[in-house]
């Protein structure tokens, strides 16, 4: 393989530019020329592909974002549109591909290696959601921004003694708040893996309330099926707790990498063109433990997250 292409899709993730560094930097150490992609599948299909150098990606390991820019492509879900795509990276002489995101931008990779152009996935998502691989690029980071915010958040409960909930990121994986809420000495963890009532985290609260605790934090992940205001007004309402609501949002997206998702991205997308240059078939390149592991692209997509009940219940225990 001569020339292959990279994009990053989806949500942006730190360390999304150290894995387009590393991709650019080992393809043209193995005499390739790689092409970048901008937008995402959006600018695929409007062409905006341009030559990367060694230059092209100094200085933005440490930076967050990415400097392709990303997309959420709803044009690229048509037929004709993926068959178009395929032509223009036939065009461009791009004979496979490296595609940095989550489920949805694999999903999109999946259709262009039907098509006859194989595909490297490389994880890149805060969300931890994808199944084939223990850890995503960004997720590290992500976990430690929100508990920093956890910790200025306590500052600020304590003094008022209120109940304070905390809502992250995470439509279908709880992770962020499984993580970020057992490391930052959360009293309530609420994610979409675990049905909970509101019910349940008003018993709690008032449970530490009569324990003495002077204030409360609730962590949720945003996919759980009731609102966060819903959450707050039912609280107030049982416990007579003064209770506040923070949506992190998108600071817990930005940031500087951390150095293991520096390294989880450095990785993963060095592995992602040398199986390329071994002209592989597409796969989802992850991590297994320690080790850097490539896997079917499609087998990888089906592969569900294995929830860790073990460390859900030692954040119950512990809170
Ligand atoms: O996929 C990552 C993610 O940050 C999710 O946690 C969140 O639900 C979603 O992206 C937000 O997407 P958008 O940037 O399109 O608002």
């Amino acid at each position: 393989m001569k020339r292959i292409g990279v994009m990053t899709s989806g949500g942006d993730a730190p360390g999304m530019n150290a894995a387009l560094r590393a991709v650019v930097r080992t393809g043209i150490s193995l005499d390739m020329e790689v092409y970048g992609i901008e937008h995402g599948f959006e600018g695929l299909l409007d062409g905006e592909i341009k030559e990367l150098k060694w230059s092209s990606v100094g200085d933005i390991l440490q930076r967050g974002g990415t400097i392709l820019r990303t997309a959420r492509s709803k044009r690229f879900l048509e037929d004709h549109c993926q068959d178009r795509a395929i032509k223009i990276l036939r065009t461009f002489g791009i004979e496979g591909l490296v595609i940095i995101g989550g489920d949805g931008s694999f999903h999109g990779g999946l259709e262009l290696s039907k098509r006859g152009i194989p595909v490297m996935g490389v994880p890149g998502t805060i969300d931890n959601d994808l199944g084939y691989t223990d850890y995503t690029i960004g997720f590290d980071t992500a976990v430690n921004t929100v508990l920093n915010l956890i910790s200025n958040i306590r500052d600020t409960s304590t003094s008022h003694e209120r109940a304070t909930v905390i809502e992250v990121m995470g439509r279908h994986c709880g992770d962020i708040a499984l993580h970020a809420g057992l490391t930052g000495g959360a009293d309530y963890i609420l994610i979409p893996e675990i049905p909970a009532d509101i019910k349940d985290v008003c018993k709690e609260v008032l449970r530490g309330k009569q324990a003495g605790k002077g204030h409360s934090l609730i962590v949720k992940a945003e996919g759980v099926d009731f609102s966060t205001d819903k959450l707050v007004e039912t609280l107030e309402e049982v416990t007579g707790m003064e209770t506040r609501a923070v949506v992190l949002g998108y600071i817990q997206r930005g940031g500087s990498p951390t150095e293991r998702d520096r390294m989880l991205a450095s990785l993963t997308a060095s592995k992602a063109v040398r199986m390329l240059y071994d002209d592989s078939d597409s796969r989802a390149i992850g991590i297994s433990g320690s080790e850097i592991i490539a896997v079917d692209l499609e087998e990888a997509l089906e592969m569900k997250r294995p929830f860790d009940r073990d460390m859900y219940d030692l954040a119950v225990m512990l809170s």
